[in-house]
């Protein structure tokens, strides 16, 4: 069943799908920016390989990449009540930026899942992944791609998912972040009607009318949030509020 639904979903559009590399992330993809490289390409191209060159730093409680602070510990409540709210249809999940996998855990961890999807460009987080869910990867019920979710998500088909956790970074700078903005046309897309989208937000007190709009645009029509409380320690550079929006996006 499951072997039905890998291949159902990541059926080809168009053909084949060239160098994504699942349940095997020894590989990086080089990216569709090599084949069209305008200045932007090369500019995007180079800090992809910037991003997937440099080595991770873990130290448990955290991960740095090319020194950004990428993912800390203090997440835990924040991670558990995202992936509750994404793999509360159960059913097929698509997760995007593995990091420490708090999130991944989370969502292996639930009962009504079938089978859960993780998109990772580098190839150092994506071999821990391996690692930490060696044993779920064999089982089928996690499917690891190591990529950029820009290069591979257009193999999905639409309503392909019936929740969707996006989580990744940016690649060239720590604070900022409105990198997830671009995956909203895709994760209309993919998720089922009845399915639900949440996304690490960057917003600590409410969704803002621009993202509300950039939502609505993509096809979402139940726009809510609720607020977790959170306590970064000092030493966090990317998050100083006390609350964050959990988004609980619907069609
Ligand atoms: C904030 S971490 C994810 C944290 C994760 N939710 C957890 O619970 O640990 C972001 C991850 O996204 C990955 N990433 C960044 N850009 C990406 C992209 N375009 N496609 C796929 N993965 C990406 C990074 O390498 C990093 O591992």
């Amino acid at each position: 069943m499951l072997f039905f639904f890998v291949k159902c979903c990541l059926a080809p559009r168009t053909g084949p799908i060239p160098r994504v590399h699942v349940g095997n992330p020894a590989t990086v993809l080089p990216g569709r920016f090599e084949k069209a490289p305008g200045v932007k390409g090369r500019a995007m191209q180079n800090q992809r390989t910037e991003w997937t060159e440099s080595a991770p730093q873990y130290s448990g409680d955290s991960l740095e990449i090319k020194g950004y602070q990428v993912m800390q510990r203090w997440e835990d409540g924040y991670m558990h009540r995202l992936a509750e709210v994404v793999t509360s249809r159960g059913g097929h999940v698509l997760e995007l930026g593995f990091g420490m996998g708090i999130s991944a855990g989370f969502i292996q961890a639930s009962p009504h899942i079938s089978s859960h999807f993780v998109i990772e460009c580098h190839p150092e987080v994506s071999a821990m992944a391996a690692t930490r869910f060696r044993q779920e990867l064999a089982r089928g019920r996690m499917i690891l791609i190591n990529a950029f979710w820009e290069d591979v998500v257009s193999k999905f088909r639409d309503a392909s998912f019936d929740g969707i956790l996006f989580d990744t970074c940016p690649l060239d700078r720590e604070v900022e972040f409105f990198h997830f903005l671009p995956f909203f046309e895709a994760a209309g897309r993919l998720l089922k009607p009845h399915g639900v989208f949440s996304y690490f937000s960057d917003e600590p007190r409410e969704i803002s009318a621009d993202h509300r709009a950039a939502l609505q645009r993509a096809g979402f029509k139940k726009i809510g949030f609720e607020l977790y409380d959170v306590s970064p320690p000092a030493e966090c550079r990317y998050w100083r509020h006390d609350t964050i929006v959990v988004p609980i996006v619907k069609k």
